[in-house]
């Protein structure tokens, strides 16, 4: 039974599929499975950019997939060769609106495909993990604070953790968890903040308690932590430099 800290080759033998994993948090993951010794599936949606992902990482597979077409969903882990080890899925965006500019029925296929996407996952790929293995998926601490533009954020910031543990009693003895970052230097970040990238970089460095900015792998090593350590289930993990305890 492997229990505690991730060490070398922990992951030897080991698949993990890893939905999103052609950037970010996802490509971190993915390079530290490899790391520890493991295998890993990789997917996304574009095609060349995830060609390109599985190439540097050395992938057994990469399969491109939209994660929020149940259907794709479904194939793609009706077609995997056997069971896996673990699943981890950071796809998604987060969603911020000025009531004023939100466009309701956005909202709604927002917040619909991203808990779609999460059920999905937990259902077609809980059904081909192995017993003590993981589902990790990745959420945010960003709406947690309130703010104006923030609601739809807000309201699946909430919804995750409570997801996750319902999840986690029902697909028992598989674990299921869910990682909470605040700002990650990832080319999400980069691509939602344009040219105020480095101002919001050198506020956190300056403000975060840990007086540094989040990176991916400091994420991806939590992830990777959640497989390994077979006695979490149902928890969230915040991961975020302590920016929840300071002011924005
Ligand atoms: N960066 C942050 O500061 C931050 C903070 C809190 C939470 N998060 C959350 O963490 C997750 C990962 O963020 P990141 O910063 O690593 O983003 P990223 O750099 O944009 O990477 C996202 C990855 O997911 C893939 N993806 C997106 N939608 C998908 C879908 N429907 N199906 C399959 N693959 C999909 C993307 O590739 P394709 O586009 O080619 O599909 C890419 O490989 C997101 O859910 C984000 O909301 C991020």
């Amino acid at each position: 039974m492997a229990t505690g800290t991730p060490h070398p080759q922990d992951l030897a033998d080991r698949t993990v599929v890893v939905i999103g994993a052609s950037s970010g948090i996802g490509f971190a993951t993915a390079r530290q499975v490899r790391r520890h010794g493991g295998r890993v599936v990789m997917a996304g949606r574009d095609p060349r950019r995830l060609g390109r992902a599985a190439e540097e990482v050395g992938a057994e597979r990469c399969v491109p997939l939209d994660a929020a077409d149940t259907g794709r969903l479904r194939e793609f882990f009706d077609a995997l060769p056997g069971p896996v080890d673990h699943v981890v899925s950071t796809a998604g965006s987060p969603f911020y609106a000025t009531l004023d500019d939100l466009d309701v029925d956005e909202a709604r296929t927002h917040v619909g495909e991203r808990l779609a996407l999460t059920l999905g996952v937990a259902k077609y790929g809980g059904a081909v993990v192995r017993d003590a293995g993981t589902l990790v998926f990745v959420g945010g601490t960003g709406g947690r604070r309130p703010g104006i533009g923030t609601s739809v954020t807000a309201a699946l910031t909430a919804a995750l953790p409570a997801l996750t543990s319902s999840l986690a009693v029902e697909l028992a003895p598989v674990r299921v968890n869910l990682v909470a970052p605040g700002f990650v230097d990832t080319p999400l970040s980069a691509s939602l903040l344009g040219d105020r990238l480095e101002e919001r970089r050198e506020r956190l460095r300056a403000t975060l308690p840990i007086r540094r900015v989040v990176g991916p792998d400091d994420v991806a090593a939590v992830i990777l932590h959640l497989m390994v350590n077979e006695a979490v289930t149902g928890a969230t993990y915040d991961v975020d430099g302590g920016q929840q305890l300071v002011p924005p």
